[in-house]
């Protein structure tokens, strides 16, 4: 081992929690559910918290909970303060808030700012009052094209497939105007040109924040802005598909969108204090990575989750790049960079890494498709965790990961509920295999998750996966995982200064993270054919799997080990 090049300089270790925290991604419809109709609920959280304050997260974000008719599994909100029935009441939210604070876990909630449901009252008087009327001034209505107006006003087409306008029945019966819905039917574009859009979510923030969050994961940060005049897109509407920069889509990534966020923050920080500083995370899938930092001037976005880092192929030279260039580019904002490998959109990692070719890969897996190699997938899940939780800056998990889940790729048709699924006709699979209910408990109806089923089917391979089947055990990836985020505490990493550890040669990935009292950190990612022997004097604190006979580093293995003093 030569001596380190420095990538990234130290955070002061009494820096603020949102630059460094790990934060656990829960999705209410699978984590718990206490009420027995089969889909989690907000007491089922609050009964199982202990588990997250044991696991060593450091705040939850909570996909969405409020009142909703469900046409995109919540996605589409109806009243922004209010809790769905499914998942329990306000005081529901009350009880699981101040547990959470007991055991000093931080609550961010999703902020659905781009659409709102069609059962949102204010899109409901928009259907009532007609054409011309102030309450259709705040959504997207558009007269239609073509002979009486029968086609729609341009060419943009849904995200979840489909096109991207569906037109009305005005109140008098006729055929009317069309409205934008840049996601399902069900999800009407707000026009962020008008005030009292503004002005709304001004104050839904501030109720939020006045309940005590710690803050907000903004969903399609991106997608506020629709380009003047609704010029024709002939390309694709999904991110994912766009070749060259997102902006080149006239609703994606519009300069404007940033002084909408510029308010947020200014009003975000009143209410920050010490120790309780709110903040906001951006959804904001956006190429070139140079346009996706912009979110995190310092007067936006504290964070902006970093998909670049999701998708990066699980190869040596590709991962050195984008944890290097992901951290020039926050650096350059003073942001902390994120890190995130799953979440309820994309395919689970521990089955994205169980294909000879890893990367961004399809956008779901169903029974026809090729099925990956479990096996491979989890040692390589564990392998990338382990480099990723070395990393400084601010780390997200997705709620079952910390188990080793993989997506469920066998799913029948008959049980998805994916807008997408559906949209495309099955074209698109969707993503109903990464939101399947958590299994707890192995011999117990639907796994431990409630007494009363499980509102997606859940794989035979979760039984073994199960909590009551990790805990304690050593070795497992629950045990993995707790085991990461004690040591990345007690080190710091999430406040360490970062250098490439050099020496190891072209396949392994190695990193030295300074931390802070706890010491200097190594980690060592072996993406190569042959074991890695570590240096003399290193003392392995944590391997994401088994070391050789001789203390190397097997393939697809990563390990965290100091070196000198104890
Ligand atoms: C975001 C959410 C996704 C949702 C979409 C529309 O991408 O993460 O689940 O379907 O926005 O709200």
């Amino acid at each position: 081992m030569t001596m380190p090049t420095p990538l990234h300089s130290p955070t002061a270790t009494d820096a603020p929690w949102w630059r460094h925290a790990v934060i656990y991604q829960v999705y209410p419809r699978s984590w718990s559910d206490a009420d027995g109709d089969g889909i989690g609920d907000l007491r089922g959280i609050t009964d199982r918290l202990e588990y997250l304050a044991d696991l060593g997260v450091d705040a939850l974000w909570f996909s969405p909970f409020y009142r909703s008719p469900m046409a995109d599994a919540g996605y589409d909100v109806a009243d922004y303060r209010d809790i769905d029935p499914l998942f329990g009441t306000m005081d529901d939210y009350d009880a699981l808030a101040a547990k959470a604070a007991d055991l000093g876990l931080r609550i961010i909630v999703d902020l659905v700012p781009n659409h709102s449901s069609v059962e949102h009252v204010w899109f409901r008087a928009a259907l009532a009052d007609g054409p011309g009327s102030e309450a259709r001034a705040r959504y997207i209505f558009r007269d239609g094209t073509g002979p009486g107006g029968s086609e729609p006003p341009n060419n943009w087409t849904s995200v979840f497939g489909g096109r991207a306008w569906t037109r009305v029945t005005e109140p008098d019966g006729t055929p009317g105007q069309w409205y934008l819905h840049l996601f399902d039917t069900g999800q009407p574009d707000f026009d962020w040109t008008n005030p009292q859009v503004h002005a709304e979510f001004e104050s839904i923030l501030r109720f939020w924040l006045e309940r005590g969050v710690a803050g907000f994961r903004v969903d399609v940060a991106h997608g506020l802005i629709k380009r003047a005049g609704l010029p024709p897109w002939d390309g694709p509407a999904e991110t994912r598909d766009i070749t060259g920069p997102t902006n080149a889509a006239p609703f994606w990534d519009q300069d404007e969108i940033h002084d909408i966020y510029r308010r947020w923050r200014a009003l975000i920080d009143e209410y920050s204090t010490p120790g309780h500083e709110r903040i906001m995370c951006a959804e904001a899938w956006v190429t070139p990575p140079e346009r996706a930092a912009l979110y995190v001037r310092p007067d936006e976005f504290h964070q902006s989750f970093n998909f670049d880092y999701l998708y990066t192929p699980f190869e040596p030279a590709a991962l050195r790049d984008v944890i290097a260039g992901s951290l020039a580019l926050a650096d350059g904002y003073g942001a902390p960079t994120t890190w995130v490998l799953s979440n309820h959109d994309v395919v689970r990692h521990a089955t994205r890494y169980g294909y000879a070719t890893t990367g961004r890969g399809a956008l779901g897996i169903g029974p026809q498709d090729p099925q990956p190699d479990a096996a491979l997938g989890l040692r390589r899940a564990r392998a990338a965790t382990t480099l990723m939780l070395a990393l400084p800056g601010s780390a997200y998990v997705y709620q079952g990961e910390e188990l080793g889940l993989p997506e469920h790729t066998t799913m029948p048709s008959e049980f998805r509920q994916d807008p997408t699924f559906h949209r495309t006709h099955g074209a698109v699979i969707g993503r109903d295999g990464c939101r399947v209910p958590l299994p707890w408990v192995k011999d117990a109806p639907a796994y431990g998750f409630g007494p009363g089923g499980s509102w997606l089917p859940q794989p035979a391979s979760y039984a073994d996966l199960a909590v009551d089947q990790q805990t304690g055990v050593k070795g497992s990836t629950l045990e993995l995982y707790r085991t990461l985020l004690r040591l990345r505490r007690e080190h710091s990493l999430g406040t360490g200064g970062l250098a490439w550890a050099d020496g190891f040669g072209d396949e392994v990935v190695a990193l030295v993270n300074t931390g802070g009292e706890g010491g200097a950190v190594t980690v060592v990612t072996n993406l190569g054919a042959e074991p890695v022997a570590l240096p003399a004097g290193a003392r392995v604190l944590v391997s994401s799997g088994a070391l050789t006979g001789d203390g190397a580093v097997p393939t697809d293995t990563s390990v965290w080990f100091t070196v000198g003093a104890a």
